[in-house]
């Protein structure tokens, strides 16, 4: 549909389906986002994730992680992240707003279940990521559920801007105004 970025609710819709496609389709602009949290030395700290799942009506978005890694620590003394997207055929940049919750143990058993047993193995009996190693192919690692996460991000605040060829669009949502959106200077 044409235009769809003049439009708050089409826009605020389109943000959702560009989300839900990154979760289902590998080469989507959103599969892999960018996932800033409050670095605990000072500063911001950012790394690629994949999306793993994308929930329009509840307005959250969840990560699979490693309970051992910086983003686990960082995130249990500030829950607050933000996911970053650029979908480029689009011409849209989508920043969220979220606090994360993290999810460990048998409430996490079925996710765990239907990872393929070649991805477990980043989720292992190794040292904790970020460790100095003098040989990266001898590291062997036995998968180990007590290292998986689900990180559930429940979005608080949207920021989407369009890059238009004349005129950009740039609104906000959030979850206390009901998503109810407003434009913004872009
Ligand atoms: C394309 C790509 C996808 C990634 N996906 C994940 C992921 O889903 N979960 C994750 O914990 N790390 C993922 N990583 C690794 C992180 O970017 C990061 O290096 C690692 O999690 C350690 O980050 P931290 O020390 O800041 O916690 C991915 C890296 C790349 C390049």
């Amino acid at each position: 549909m044409h235009d769809w970025w003049t439009d708050l609710d089409r826009l605020h819709g389109r943000v959702w389906d560009t989300l839900v496609k990154g979760v289902h389709v590998k080469r989507a602009a959103a599969r892999h986002v960018a996932f800033a949290t409050a670095g605990q030395t000072g500063g911001a700290e950012a790394r690629m994730v994949v999306l793993r799942g994308a929930d329009p009506a509840a307005g959250k978005l969840y990560v699979h992680t490693d309970t051992m890694s910086a983003k686990v620590a960082e995130l249990r003394a500030d829950p607050r992240a933000t996911i970053l997207v650029w979908d480029a055929q689009a011409h849209l940049q989508i920043r969220l707003k979220c606090e994360v919750g993290i999810d460990t143990g048998a409430c996490v058993a079925p996710e765990w279940r239907r990872i393929p047993e070649p991805a477990r193995r980043v989720y292992g009996n190794g040292e904790e990521p970020g460790q100095g190693m003098d040989c990266p192919e001898a590291l062997t690692v036995t998968p180990d559920q007590s290292r998986f996460a689900v990180m559930t991000c429940t979005v608080r605040e949207i920021d989407a801007l369009h890059l238009g060829r004349d005129v950009h669009h740039r609104a906000q949502y959030s979850r206390s105004r009901n998503w109810q959106g407003r434009w913004v200077t872009p």
